[in-house]
């Protein structure tokens, strides 16, 4: 369910005018659908309940406090990725005793503070991780529940900046040499209690065949590894991706309407297919999605400031850089670009472009769109998933204000920086 759509002209977020919201909180800003949220984790909780799976938000994605208070509420466990997204959970509302804590570099600080938080599991990625953890465990008096994330050694099909589960990928350990490992655990670390199996392949994949390949691969482990040290669960990671490239709409509200059925990948697919294979285990099942359930349900406002024609191109300089939305010069990320007010079917091909002192700087190139005047507001689409948290303040450019739609009402959920938040913490030297 996508509740982005025009009514009478105006770009609106479930009931609200995406125009109201840029005037009044100004842009760039980031604008959430809750309903879309809601949608996006139940149709996945729903589609998935044969298994009674554990559905754990992946805070990287978008990790505003509305937004994991939003999940928290609806029930969701999280995969955090630091100490900072662990607090930010907590902070929200989130019980850590559902939090499975991923990332190839934890601190010892970080590890102490998710032991004192009591997290569900660590899903560790070296054995010299592993004997961190055991350590500071045994220092603690306490034991530490772990999971080792497993490479499986698959093609996952997505850019190559995220995909994670190839063995030249910092990620994980090579499938033949876990089982070493947990019973490296079993006999040499007596702070760690094993708890269960990890994979995560890669991020924003379209078609179902890596993940059906890597669980063919790793499933029969996982069965092992419960009846050697009776782990409980196996996390088949995040990944599942969502449609960013829709070409020009004839109108836009059957534009809408025809995404979901040009998404490569359906939950309920994803669900059969994964089901027969996951069910016999016996196992909790663990998933970790991100971008499924925030990517659609957010997008960035902006302004276009001026309109400048060269010899070979027009841009459009809006009000939002790569420090708002990195995708694009990142991941060459694609993102639909439409005004927030129709006006005629004047089309123009444009780069539209931020106002950073880089060529990488641009939300869209040479592209076919509706032309956007100066003055005028834009919302680039499919930003809620690694849009705003993956900003920054380079070009000291204060961070984006977000915003949470609930039916006909909205909600502040994030301040525009202020100038004093772009020095906090700076010192002058005497
Ligand atoms: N679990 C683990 C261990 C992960 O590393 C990730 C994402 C997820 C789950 C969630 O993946 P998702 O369901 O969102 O695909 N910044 C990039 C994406 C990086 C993904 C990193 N890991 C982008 O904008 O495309």
């Amino acid at each position: 369910m996508h509740t982005f759509h025009y009514q009478d002209g105006f770009l609106c977020c479930e009931n609200v005018r995406l125009l109201h919201i840029a005037e009044t909180v100004g842009t760039p800003a980031y604008v959430y659908s809750k309903h879309t949220i809601l949608d996006h984790f139940q149709r996945l909780k729903r589609a998935l309940s044969p298994l009674g799976a554990e559905v754990a938000y992946a805070v990287k994605a978008c990790s505003n406090l509305a937004i994991l208070q939003l999940m928290a509420r609806e029930g969701a466990g999280f995969d955090i990725v630091s100490g900072g997204e662990l607090w930010r959970t907590i902070r929200a509302g989130g019980d850590p005793g559902r939090c499975t804590y991923a990332g190839v570099g934890k601190t010892e600080d970080e590890i102490r503070y998710a032991l004192e938080q009591g997290i569900y599991c660590f899903n560790a990625e070296s054995e010299a991780e592993l004997r961190t953890i055991d350590e500071i465990a045994a220092s603690m008096g306490v034991k530490a529940p772990v999971a080792v994330r497993v490479n499986p050694n698959v093609e996952a099909g997505t850019h190559q900046y995220i995909t994670t589960g190839r063995k030249e990928n910092k990620f994980g350990v090579d499938l033949d040499r876990v089982e070493a490992l947990y019973a490296a655990i079993h006999h040499e670390m007596p702070s760690l209690i094993i708890r269960g199996l990890q994979m995560h392949i890669g991020s924003q994949l379209t078609s179902i065949e890596p993940f059906v390949q890597a669980v063919n691969k790793v499933a029969p482990m996982a069965a092992r590894l419960r009846e050697l040290y009776g782990i409980e669960f196996f996390s088949i990671g995040g990944g599942i991706g969502i449609v960013y490239d829709q070409p020009l709409p004839a109108a836009f509200p059957a534009w809408w309407e025809s995404r979901e059925s040009r998404s490569h990948l359906h939950i309920e697919t994803y669900a059969e297919r994964l089901i027969p294979l996951l069910k016999p285990l016996g196992l909790r099942i663990i998933v970790e999605p991100g971008r499924m359930i925030v990517g659609n349900a957010g997008v960035l406002l902006a302004k276009c400031l001026y309109e400048k024609k060269g010899e070979s191109k027009t841009f459009k300089i809006v009000d939002a850089g790569m420090n708002d939305l990195i995708r694009p010069a990142l991941y060459q990320g694609h993102h639909e670009i439409v005004p927030l007010v129709q006006h005629g079917d004047d089309l123009v091909t444009a780069d539209v472009v931020g106002p950073i002192c880089e060529s990488g700087d641009f939300q869209a190139q040479n592209r076919p769109m509706h032309d956007i005047r100066a003055g005028e507001y834009l919302a680039v689409l499919s930003a809620g998933a690694y849009g705003f948290s993956m900003s920054s303040n380079y070009n000291s450019r204060p961070m984006a204000a977000e915003v949470l739609v609930d039916g006909g009402t909205w909600t502040l959920i994030r301040a525009r920086q202020t100038l004093e938040d772009l020095v906090r913490g700076e010192i002058l030297p005497e």
